[in-house]
């Protein structure tokens, strides 16, 4: 898929969390019934903070900043790749290209190499977990405090990462 698509797919996402919103209250964060792999269950979008000032999902406040320990070991690489490339999961793909020849947005730096370049584990778990922990203001999801990948996936996305191809 060329980038001009993601940018259609991106597009149309957001044009259905507009029309959820048309119908939505303004309940705040029931618990989100999304699977990871399947499209986000539109009715739940507005459970989530957004940047529509016009919106109630506005004034939802961000999760707070989590800082994390890293210990244990990295999980497994071949889900990592699954989970990284996956545009209704993890989709670092949107704006990293990434080991293994997947060549994907330049919103974000290259990770292709990333292996070679012997980043600290505690780093890369911290950036992908809550990136704000460096940056408040940083471009990249939080993946952790909003449940987009749990600790374990995020094990697996770290061991594709890391692994030297
Ligand atoms: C919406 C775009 C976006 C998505 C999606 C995204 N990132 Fe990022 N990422 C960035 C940007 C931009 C940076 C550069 C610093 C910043 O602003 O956060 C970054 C930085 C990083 C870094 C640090 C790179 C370095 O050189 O230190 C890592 C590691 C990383 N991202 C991993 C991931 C992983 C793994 C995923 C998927 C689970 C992901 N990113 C999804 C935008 C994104």
């Amino acid at each position: 898929m060329n980038l001009a698509m993601k940018g259609v797919i991106a597009a149309g996402a957001l044009a259905l969390a507009g029309a959820a919103w048309a119908q939505a209250g303004s309940k705040i964060r029931t618990p989100v019934k999304w699977v990871p792999g399947q499209q986000m269950p539109v009715e739940d979008m507005k459970n989530y903070p957004c940047h529509m000032a016009d919106e109630p999902c506005s004034r939802i406040a961000p999760p707070r900043i989590e800082k994390v320990k890293w210990g244990g070991t990295l999980g497994d690489a071949a889900k990592g790749e699954k989970i990284a490339l996956d545009l209704r999961w993890g989709n670092c793909i949107a704006c990293h290209s990434l080991p293994g020849g997947h060549e994907g947005g330049n919103i974000g730096p290259s990770l292709a190499e990333y292996a070679k370049r012997n980043m600290p584990l505690d780093y890369t778990f911290q950036r992908i977990w809550d990136v704000r922990a460096f940056n408040p203001n940083a471009f990249m999801p939080i993946y952790g405090p909003n449940k987009v990948l749990t600790e374990q996936e995020i094990r697996d996305v770290m061991a594709f990462l890391m692994a030297t191809r």
